[in-house]
């Protein structure tokens, strides 16, 4: 998933790579743009402690169905002040409805995850947090996170073509997925 709303941009390039890679390895890919999509937060009910579904049906629960069948998953997302962006955060909420009553994952374990952000800063290790954590919300969800790709220096939505390490390296992560 793209959680950025440049379309085109660096995340939805370096997204696209690892798509295309794990077409060419065999496998079926669905590409969801967030900012494309009507939906909303959690509301912390906390329906999906006592049933095995997400209470709200718009959007995204079509993609949490997906995540729930997939083999892999890629998230993407650029750094907005620090963090994920905030349509990224929304939909990351929702993933709440994954976790039992007993803070078990319910997703079947082994399903692999790449991680793809993009940032202006040119120093990718100055904000590496954000993606470091979400790695382990994926790993408190049952994934094993096999590649981190970071984006520095990514000011205009282009600048990624001007990369292509990493543009290989997204290629590669998808084929070996
Ligand atoms: C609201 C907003 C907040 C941002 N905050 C940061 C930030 O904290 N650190 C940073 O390095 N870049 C920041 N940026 C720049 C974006 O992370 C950068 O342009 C990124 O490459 C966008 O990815 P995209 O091309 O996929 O949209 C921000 C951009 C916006 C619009």
């Amino acid at each position: 998933m793209v959680g950025s709303p440049r379309k085109g941009g660096n995340v939805d390039r370096l997204v696209q790579e690892v798509l295309d890679g794990a077409e060419e390895a065999g496998f079926q890919t669905e590409k969801y743009i967030l900012n494309e999509l009507n939906y909303s937060g959690c509301q912390g009910c906390n329906h999906c402690k006592t049933a095995d579904e997400c209470r709200i049906d718009d959007d995204i629960s079509g993609l949490l169905e997906d995540i729930r069948e997939a083999d892999a998953v890629v998230f993407g997302s650029p750094i907005y002040f620090y963090l994920f962006s905030g349509q990224f955060k929304l939909m990351q909420d929702r993933f709440y409805s994954f976790i039992d009553s007993g803070f078990r994952s319910r997703l079947a374990p082994g399903k692999k995850a790449v991680i793809v952000t993009s940032q202006g800063h040119p120093d990718i290790s100055a904000f590496e947090k954000a993606a470091d954590d979400f790695a382990g919300i994926l790993k408190l969800l049952g994934f094993e996170v096999v590649e981190i790709i970071r984006m520095g220096g990514g000011g205009a939505p282009d600048a990624v073509l001007a990369r292509r390490d990493l543009l290989d390296k997204a290629r590669a992560a998808g084929r070996a997925l």
